[in-house]
């Protein structure tokens, strides 16, 4: 257990003691959680749900993590590549729409090198100017490379630690240490980016007191965005059949996120949605409020399956955008366009 990675001065910080989530996480029902999970939110946010346009350009990837879909070594998947301008066009459709945060995300693909990756923010950036915020999420790199992309003009970075379970992360991410997922995490800050993270819950061999530790280090971390993924085994992956946890799971875990993290960006995410038709709207209930439509192209979004069953793979990220407003209003929540910088 990785208390070591939670200082006392920390969890002072952020007004909760791991006692008192862990007192929360076994003993409080569910729809106390979500009530107090939403007061939290409402009196941090207000009622908009940030949005974020999704762009997830590349489906190769030189690892092989586990859990993931798209791992190098999954030979049934169908490889593609957005080019620069294919990006840069996706981006426009989305920014006449009103979007005003970016996220490009993909496999960590060496065909993108930090050269061509800074090219693509350039072009991003010289078109939104400051009016619209690019966050990238494509890995772990060097110092360096994160410094040559925040000088290209990237704002943000997205980069979950997946699990605070030191064993268990190296066990799902191929003996890559959990210490050096969070010295990226350090890296990026120092280098100016808002930073977001966050972890799957429900991994294989991963257990509640491994779900607190999530939750504490995520509030350690004083993330920009902190994200919840039920994990989804993927059938042609190592964990394919691992047991699937009911939604419930992930709902009490954001309502607990929200409680150490009141200012935090939290989104509900397009896992929860897969593995729930409800999911996103529950995670919304309990301390979500951020929203995240997948503008890439269908023909390519298709191929950057996860986890099997996502959702939204026939629709245009525009035409989420008009579910995601209905879907909010019985929730009494609205769509907001701002760019949501960190609180
Ligand atoms: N390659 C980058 C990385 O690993 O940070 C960004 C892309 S990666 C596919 C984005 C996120 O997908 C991961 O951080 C992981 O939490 C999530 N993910 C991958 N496979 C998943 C699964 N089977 N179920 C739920 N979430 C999954
Ligand atoms: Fe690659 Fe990211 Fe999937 Fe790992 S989680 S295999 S790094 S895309
Ligand atoms: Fe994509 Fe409803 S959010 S179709």
């Amino acid at each position: 257990m990785p208390l070591s990675l939670i200082s006392n001065d920390k969890q002072k910080r952020s007004g909760i003691s791991r006692a008192e989530i862990a007192d929360l996480y076994y003993n409080c029902p569910t729809d106390e959680l979500i009530s107090i999970g939403q007061r939290i939110t409402v009196q941090n946010h207000g009622k908009s749900i940030l949005l974020r346009g999704l762009v997830e350009f590349s489906n190769y990837c030189d690892r092989s993590c586990l859990y993931c879909g798209i791992r190098k070594e999954n030979d049934y998947v169908k490889r593609y590549r957005l080019d620069k301008n294919q990006i840069l066009e996706i981006v426009k459709l989305g920014y006449e729409r009103g979007l005003r945060t970016f996220v490009l995300q993909g496999g960590e693909d060496s065909y993108f090198s930090t050269d061509y990756l800074c090219e693509i923010t350039k072009g991003v950036k010289d078109y939104t100017g400051d009016s619209a915020a690019l966050t990238l999420s494509c890995g772990i790199h060097s110092r360096s490379q994160y410094r040559e992309l925040a000088d290209a003009g990237a704002d943000r970075y997205l980069i979950r630690f997946e699990t605070a379970n030191p064993e268990l992360h190296s066990f799902i991410r191929q003996n890559i240490p959990l210490s050096k997922r969070l010295k990226a995490i350090e890296t990026l800050k120092e280098e100016g980016f808002q930073v977001g993270s966050g972890f799957m819950i429900g991994l294989p061999k991963e257990t509640d007191e491994d779900r607190i530790d999530n939750i504490m280090l995520a509030g350690e971390l004083e993330l920009g965005m902190a994200g919840i993924g039920p994990f989804i085994p993927h059938p042609d992956t190592p964990l394919a059949g691992s047991l699937q946890h009911p939604i419930e799971l992930s709902v009490r875990a954001t309502a607990l996120l929200r409680m150490v993290l009141p200012k935090t960006h939290i989104p509900a995410t397009t896992a929860a949605g897969t593995l729930d038709p409800q999911g996103r709207e529950m995670m919304i209930q309990a301390g979500a409020n951020v929203l995240m439509p997948n503008i890439t192209p269908t023909e390519a979004k298709k191929n950057y399956l996860l986890y099997p069953g996502k959702i939204c793979l026939d629709e245009s990220g525009i035409q989420c955008i008009g579910c995601l407003s209905i879907r909010v209003k019985p929730l009494d929540r609205e769509l907001s366009f701002a760019k949501g910088d960190t609180l």
